[in-house]
């Protein structure tokens, strides 16, 4: 297990071809610790989420290293990126729930990428994680009789259950009220504790920002700050 399972040297990362072209990141280098919570900030359109998706490996690096639990990202291939992701949990602004299935069975499906497993334990380890967000009696659910909130905590459930060494969170508790808010992050936190998991969150909640190991400020695809409060 490497010690900063999230790794990035010089790296740069362009939108668009031709006079359209447009650089977005701006020679980004960080090394981030193995069971920290490091927060993203900036103003909008600073490069959190590009950033974001260049670690979770949801993007071609163009320019640059980024390195993901030892692994060289750049120029690696289709398979070891999907290996990648496996080991990955993400929570992005938009939930992405299946609105025909239940909260259960939206947690399994962060379960399912990974194959086999016996479904019994599976089933278990859903309830388990929604009874810690405060989800016992949402079980059987549809999302459609959720609110905001209740469905912003089962996406963070369905991330949560496959015991991911890197989450990498967009604003997961924009939809929620201060005390899940403050639940979500602590959850986070006690994994980092617990488990060594190493998560990267975007977010602008002033409440959170005391929770932090470190907090790192973008603008316009440049680290203006960098500190660990
Ligand atoms: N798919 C895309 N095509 C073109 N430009 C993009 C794309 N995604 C992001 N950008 C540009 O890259 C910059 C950073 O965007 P983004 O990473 O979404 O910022 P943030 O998440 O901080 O709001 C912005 O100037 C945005 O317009
Ligand atoms: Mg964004």
């Amino acid at each position: 297990m490497p010690d900063a399972p999230i790794k990035t040297l010089g790296l740069n990362h362009f939108f668009g071809s031709g006079d359209a072209r447009k650089q977005a990141m701006f020679d980004i280098n960080m090394d981030i610790t193995r069971g920290s919570l490091t927060i993203l900030m900036g103003p909008s359109g600073s490069g959190k989420t590009t950033l974001l998706t260049l670690i979770g490996c949801l993007r071609d690096v163009q320019d640059g290293s980024v390195q993901v639990l030892g692994q060289e990202v750049r120029g690696a291939s289709e398979a070891m990126l999907v290996s990648l992701r496996r080991r990955l949990g993400f929570i992005f602004q938009a939930h992405n729930l299946h609105e025909s299935l239940t909260a259960t069975q939206n947690v399994l499906m962060g379960l399912q990428v990974h194959g086999g497993g016996d479904p019994v334990r599976q089933r278990t380890a859903a309830h388990h994680i929604l009874d810690l967000l405060g989800l016992a009696d949402r079980r059987d659910y549809l999302p459609g009789n959720l609110s905001g909130g209740q469905k912003q905590r089962v996406a963070v459930a369905r991330a949560l259950v496959s015991n991911p060494e890197i989450i990498l969170a967009d604003e997961p508790t924009a939809a929620l009220d201060k005390e899940s808010g403050h639940n979500v992050v602590k959850m986070l936190k006690t994994l980092g504790d617990k488990r060594g998991t190493t998560t990267v969150m975007v977010t602008h909640d002033p409440r959170i920002l005391e929770m932090a190991d470190r907090i790192i400020t973008l603008e316009d695809g440049r680290i203006v700050s960098d500190t660990h409060p």
